[in-house]
């Protein structure tokens, strides 16, 4: 369970790293379904670290949306049902803390049942969207380090699929400039308001034959924001160790860090929420933005100590403008 000081951090922050939360023993299991996962034709061996770098060969790529290996993204999804996979992100610790958070009745997941991607994109060459047909995790995410490919900026997102609560869990080490998850601080508490709908957002429908408008219906103000955030705030780079994991409001910007090391960032990714989140989701973005989540929370005066601040790598997250 997190304590006050865990709980003000993440309601201030919309993230928290809690170190060491998931079984390594475990972890090491799905790392090595992961890599088993390669088609025995693949030009990556596990065993041979420099064959590691990406992007994906040409015969090695594959856009199925349950296995997807593409430039430095390899995603399997069918893990995310496994047996491992959910006793290593559904454990009764990780567990109790997204039910502390959220209150109510936490959705339940199927056991082997349908991976994220069993549906295919939403629309032909699209993302996938991970709200549809998923019955437990995300999926096992790698990042192939990036080589010689030059450096770019990072650019924040927030996630279109109605849910609550993310956690991305390591399942090995990943250094600092790895490809770690980045979120950018307080980022929770500026976007929210600039959506209209609290858990979910407006969406506009595909057709192939008007193929430029698709997608998600952004306010003028998200996108500013976004700009903002972009423009302004450096993000926090969760890098870390097996077994430690980072929890993050469904608001909070963030993207899959870029992998400039020569070790693959290996990564597990899952939502929560709960059973109302169908009542919550189409209600307006407006008043405390906590009101759906447990008391806990909504009572915390979103207090922590410097120490504290810098044990989860907000030292000297100043905005770049004061920088
Ligand atoms: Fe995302």
């Amino acid at each position: 369970m997190l304590n006050q000081e865990q709980l003000g951090f993440f309601k201030e922050n919309g993230y928290l790293i809690v170190p060491g939360l998931l079984d390594t023993e475990l972890c090491g299991k799905v790392s090595d379904m992961m890599w088993s996962s390669l088609p025995t034709s693949s030009s990556i061996k596990k065993s041979e670290i420099s064959s590691h770098v990406g992007p994906f060969l040409q015969e090695d790529i594959s856009e199925d949306s349950i296995h997807y290996r593409s430039g430095y993204r390899w995603l399997n999804r069918a893990l995310g049902s496994s047996s491992e996979v959910i006793d290593l992100i559904y454990s009764d610790a990780v567990l109790s803390i997204a039910q502390q958070l959220l209150g109510g009745q936490l959705r339940q997941i199927v056991r082997e049942g349908k991976p994220m991607g069993s549906e295919g994109p939403v629309w032909p060459g699209g993302p996938t969207d991970p709200a549809t047909g998923t019955q437990a995790a995300r999926g096992v995410y790698y990042t192939l380090p990036y080589g010689d490919k030059p450096r770019e900026p990072d650019q924040c997102h927030t996630d279109g699929h109605p849910f609550q609560l993310g956690i991305v869990g390591l399942i090995d080490d990943s250094p600092a400039d790895g490809g770690a998850f980045k979120v950018w601080p307080k980022s929770h508490k500026t976007l929210y308001p600039t959506f209209h709908l609290r858990y979910d957002q407006p969406r506009i429908p595909y057709y192939d034959h008007l193929p430029s408008f698709k997608g998600i219906l952004h306010t003028q103000a998200y996108r500013d924001e976004i700009s903002r955030l972009n423009e302004e705030v450096t993000p926090v780079e969760c890098w870390g160790g097996a077994g430690d994991a980072v929890f993050w409001h469904h608001r909070t910007a963030h993207m899959a860090g870029h992998n400039y090391t020569s070790v693959t960032r290996q990564a597990v990714l899952a939502d929560f929420w709960t059973e109302d989140l169908d009542k919550f989701r189409a209600k307006p973005a407006s008043g405390d933005m906590w009101q759906d989540w447990a008391a806990c929370i909504q009572e915390s005066t979103g207090e922590y100590s410097e120490e504290f601040a810098l044990a989860q790598r907000l030292a000297g997250t100043r905005t770049k403008r004061e920088t």
